[in-house]
């Protein structure tokens, strides 16, 4: 069922290959939790697609619980949520109802069943050299043009941070409405930074030593 569109521009990443900031998301349809989805069905909002090891595990179930709870803040920045493992279907339904039975939280985002691994291969969620192994905690912030715009690659027995997750994300919708810089340990109402001046006037002209290239914003909004 799983399938990716035979345009090869769509799929441009070869098996294995990985992805980069900048490059389109590949296009692909399959069967979910929530019913047959396409990822270009979610244009026009932001998406963070995201891969796990295996259900039944102790580091996945730990995420999928934190990520239901946190589903209204992700909502609420307009981003849609969408997982994918090598597990089957019915595999996904049976650990999502141990989920809602135990810890009383129902995971409703998609997960995306890939047993052949041929959505993995192409955002290089699984090793090269891996020929049935399951995929890494890879994680990709999608713009709501299908761009994608940050990654980040954990191994199996460390579990992803929520609130990194939404900050990455809060970060990368503040850069994009005004056109500034995130420091680092940015946080939603810290100061953003302009972008450097490429002009060599105001370099001599900027009032202190750094100013031309590290100067305050605005403030981002506080979430
Ligand atoms: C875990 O989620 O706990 C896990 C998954 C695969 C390998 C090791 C740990």
């Amino acid at each position: 069922m799983t399938q990716l569109p035979s345009n090869p521009d769509a799929v441009r990443a070869a098996p294995c290959a990985g992805l980069r900031i900048g490059d389109p998301a590949p296009d692909f349809s399959a069967r979910s939790t929530a019913g047959d989805i396409r990822l270009s069905d979610f244009r026009g909002r932001w998406l963070v697609l995201f891969s796990h090891p295996a259900d039944f595990t102790p580091v996945c179930t730990t995420e999928f619980v934190a990520l239901a709870r946190a589903a209204g803040d992700f909502a609420e920045r307009d981003c849609a949520l969408m997982a994918l493992s090598v597990d089957s279907l019915f595999s996904h339904f049976a650990w999502l109802r141990m989920i809602r039975d135990r810890f009383d939280v129902e995971v409703r985002f998609p997960i995306v069943e890939d047993p052949t691994l041929v959505i993995g291969r192409a955002y290089g969620m699984v090793a090269p050299q891996d020929n049935d192994s399951g995929t890494v905690r890879t994680t990709f912030f999608i713009d709501p043009e299908g761009v994608v715009r940050a990654m980040t690659c954990y191994p199996a027995n460390v579990g992803r941070s929520t609130p990194e997750m939404l900050r990455t994300l809060d970060a990368l919708q503040a850069v994009d409405a005004g056109s500034v810089l995130a420091p680092a340990n940015w946080e939603p109402g810290d100061d953003l930074l302009q972008q450097p001046s490429a002009l060599l006037d105001d370099v001599f002209a900027a009032p202190g030593q750094t100013d031309w290239f590290l100067a305050q914003a605005s403030s981002g909004k506080r979430k």
